[in-house]
């Protein structure tokens, strides 16, 4: 049974990949420092699966404690979440972004080179199309120019830092997934996205408005150049996006190799709300606000590499999404 350690795996896509990896017959371990995650999540997991998988609560940043994990583990590959993902916040404290993304990854891959584990996959973003992001990007879109926030740099230095560490260990096998927008919930209700502090995402954002803690939806400008004036994104749920990571396990080689994982399909922010309202029953509340800056009209994936390479294909719609984040949400 291959042994597989998922950092960041109490959070919430990490969750999800836990679950499908354990269905799957995975013999799964996770690592995470419980920065944007809670402990609960260990018992949800064995809910749904019946498993609950070993834990180590350990931050990739406390080297001798992370080398005690990987001298035990007998790990055969890496599945690696952990990072920090609030854009505005690594506006503010870019050094906590650097050092925790790109100096815990190296933290990570000194582990994996000194105890011979040498199977990757990484947790990347279609952020790292920055300024060259477009209705469809495509894996051969540029990286690296215009990313306009700290986290996003980060994302790209890891990519770098990964080709490089394939290029002088011949044997080291990493496969990059660029995620477009990560949403839903588990079908069970059981997990799902659950950030602490304040989210700048939408539908962590939609599900506040909707639990009343937040008292409207600010959707920023609907004056760009789309069907409805306002910005489309390619929103794939989380299960699906789960599945992806099986399909990139199963297929690393030697090297590094990229994947976009999206749908195709693009929704407007207007789309959304009434996705949510559809599933809810509940009129949304929305005002329309400037528009945020940095944000693109239309960001979607050409996720054709990864259906031909992979064989992967998103298969549940915004629609699965929002009655499994309404379950989610009742159940919390
Ligand atoms: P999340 O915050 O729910 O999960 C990340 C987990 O990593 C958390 O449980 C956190 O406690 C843990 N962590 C952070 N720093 C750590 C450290 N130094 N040591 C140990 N654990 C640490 O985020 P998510 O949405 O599940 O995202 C997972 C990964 O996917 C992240 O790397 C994120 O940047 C990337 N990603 C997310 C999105 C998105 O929209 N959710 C999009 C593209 C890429
Ligand atoms: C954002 C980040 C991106 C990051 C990604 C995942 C910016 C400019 N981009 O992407 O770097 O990789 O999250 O973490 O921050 N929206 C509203 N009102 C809200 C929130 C969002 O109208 O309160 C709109 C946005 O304008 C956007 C869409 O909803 O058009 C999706 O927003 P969001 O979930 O933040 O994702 P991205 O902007 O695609």
């Amino acid at each position: 049974m291959e042994k597989v350690l998922v950092t960041g795996g109490t959070g919430f896509i990490g969750s999800h990949t836990v679950v499908e990896l354990i269905q799957a017959g995975y013999d799964v371990e996770i690592l995470d420092n419980l920065d944007n995650s809670k402990i609960s999540v260990l018992d949800q997991i064995s809910k749904i699966t019946g498993v609950r998988p070993v834990f180590h609560q350990v931050d990739l940043l406390d080297f001798p404690k992370l080398s005690k994990v990987f001298s035990k583990g007998g790990y055969d590959s890496v599945i690696h979440f952990a990072g920090l993902k609030a854009v505005a916040e690594s506006v503010e404290k870019p050094l906590k972004y650097y050092e925790n993304n790109v100096s815990g990854t190296i933290n990570l891959l000194k582990c994996m080179l000194n105890n011979e584990v040498s199977r990757l996959v990484f947790s990347s973003s279609a952020t790292v199309y920055g300024a060259n992001s477009s209705d469809s990007c495509s894996e051969k879109t540029p990286t690296g120019v215009g990313i306009t926030n700290p986290y996003g740099k980060t994302k790209y230095m890891i990519e770098e830092i990964l080709k490089d560490v394939c290029a002088a260990n011949p044997d080291f096998s990493v496969t990059l997934l660029r995620y477009f927008n990560p949403i839903g919930a588990h079908p069970s209700g059981l997990i799902g996205e659950d950030p602490n502090g304040i989210p700048n995402n939408l539908m962590p954002i939609i599900m506040k408005v909707s639990r009343g803690e937040i008292p409207e939806l600010s959707v920023y400008g609907n004056d760009y150049p789309t069907f409805d004036g306002t910005c489309i994104r390619d929103y794939i749920h989380v299960v699906d996006l789960a599945k992806g990571h099986l399909l990139a396990l199963k297929k690393l080689r030697p090297g590094a190799s990229v994947y976009n994982l999206g749908t195709g399909q693009g929704t407007s922010v207007l789309e959304m709300v009434e996705a949510f309202s559809r599933a809810s029953g509940r009129r949304l509340p929305f005002r329309i606000v400037e528009r945020r800056p940095g944000d693109l009209p239309v960001i979607c994936a050409d996720a054709s590499k990864a259906n031909a390479e992979l064989g992967f294909k998103a298969e549940l719609t915004i629609d699965d999404a929002m009655h499994d984040t309404l379950r989610y949400i009742a159940a919390y």
